[in-house]
């Protein structure tokens, strides 16, 4: 359907004062497809309106019409939220497990960024520019609840994304990755607002996040294998019919003092041998090309991965908003003497890595006609 033949669908945003909250109102409120109808947060917020109770930290203005709009408490009969088809969910962790619960009961397809739905079994965990196809668990999800429209699809953690998009690209061109290690460079912007205090992150590096190197380590291999052939059951990367074992990973994370923008330097050891050159991997990188773009949904990015040639790319401040910020960047691609190939990759964490993946994967619902 022509996107302007097309009636928009009323959606809500949970956590929405938040920083990916923030992101979500900014990219759905000119948004083809969908239309803001709610916008939820805590006790704290709800009853109050949105401009008055947001500290808003993008540099394009609130949209007039959201920030008159009454904040809500995250509940499925709240104003607002009753007419919704959809929720996208900023939500903390703590709280995100009921609440996404409780959409979800109410027939509400939930689209969260938060970790509690992840290694559910029965909820895809989907980076849109790799593993859409595991939407087709979808009908066993809402069979196995009796439901016939909710569900909740989860996004992964946002250096994990940044990760898997090149990871992908080069298991499609050589075949299963063995072992792959990844330092990475966390924005601040990464833990929400306040997130870490300046004292603690100005002229310094933290070599610790917690349970980020663990999402990281588990979360490759459920996005980059596939589904059992019923469309029931992830497989893990450990099938014996696309003859795969799960990747060995192994993640160091680190917070930096950048705003936006997570780093990641990686080595990868492939499973064939003799592995590619170096001149493969990056016609790979390259030529990569995805199932969101042969489906033309408005957030796909022209290139998902961004090659750089010069020796000291990507860098965060000025290539995080590259295809904006809704691709992956790639840099300095070389031999490593102990595993195949080492490279640089770069995430815009709250677009790519946060709300452009929730957005972009509901596109993709939408033109599979899953909502
Ligand atoms: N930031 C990133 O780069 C990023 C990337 C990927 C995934 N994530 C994940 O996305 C989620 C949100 O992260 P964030 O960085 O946006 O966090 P944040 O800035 O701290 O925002 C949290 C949001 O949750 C709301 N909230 C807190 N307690 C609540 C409650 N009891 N009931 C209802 N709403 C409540 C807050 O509302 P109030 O303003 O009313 O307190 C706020 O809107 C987290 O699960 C995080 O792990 C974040």
């Amino acid at each position: 359907m022509a996107p302007q033949d097309r009636q928009q669908i009323k959606v809500g945003i949970l956590g929405a004062t938040g920083t990916v909250g923030q992101r979500f109102i900014q990219l759905l409120s000119v948004h083809p497809y969908f239309k803001i109808n709610a916008l939820g947060a805590s006790s704290r917020s709800a009853g109050q309106q949105y401009s008055k109770v947001t500290r808003w930290k993008l540099n394009t203005p609130i949209p007039k019409e959201i920030g008159q709009m009454v904040v809500q408490e995250c509940q499925p009969e709240a104003e607002g939220f009753k007419d919704c088809a959809v929720v996208f969910s900023g939500l903390d962790a703590d709280v995100a497990g009921n609440i996404e619960q409780a959409f979800r009961s109410a027939e509400l397809v939930v689209y969260s960024n938060a970790k509690n739905y992840r290694r559910d079994p029965l909820c895809p965990l989907i980076v849109p520019l790799v593993n859409p196809s595991h939407l087709s668990i979808i009908p066993h999800q809402r069979s196995q609840l009796n439901l016939s429209k909710g569900y909740i699809v989860t996004n992964a953690n946002c250096s994990t994304t940044g990760l898997v998009v090149p990871l992908a690209a080069l298991e499609k061109a050589f075949g299963p990755l063995e072992t792959v290690l990844v330092t990475t460079l966390q924005a601040i912007s990464g833990a929400g607002y306040p997130g870490v205090s300046s004292l603690d992150i100005l002229d310094n590096v933290v070599p610790h996040i917690g349970g980020e190197e663990e999402k990281i380590e588990w979360e490759t291999n459920k996005i980059l294998g596939g589904l059992k052939s019923s469309d029931t059951e992830f497989d893990l990367h450990a099938s014996s019919e696309n003859n795969t074992k799960p990747i060995n990973v192994s993640a160091h994370c680190t917070r930096v003092p950048v705003i936006d923008g997570h780093t990641g330097c990686v080595s990868v050891k492939f499973t064939r041998s003799p592995p590619p050159s170096i001149a493969e991997v990056e016609q790979a990188f390259r030529e990569f090309k995805c199932e969101a773009q042969d489906l033309g949904v408005p957030s796909a990015p022209e290139q998902a991965i961004v090659v750089h040639d010069l020796p000291d790319r990507p860098q965060p401040r000025l290539d995080r908003d590259l295809h904006n910020g809704a691709c992956v960047s790639v840099g300095r691609i070389r031999e490593c003497p102990v595993f195949d190939v080492k490279f640089v990759c770069l995430i815009d964490n709250v677009r790519l890595g946060a709300a452009t993946s929730s957005i972009m994967n509901a596109e993709i619902a939408v033109e599979k006609g899953l909502i």
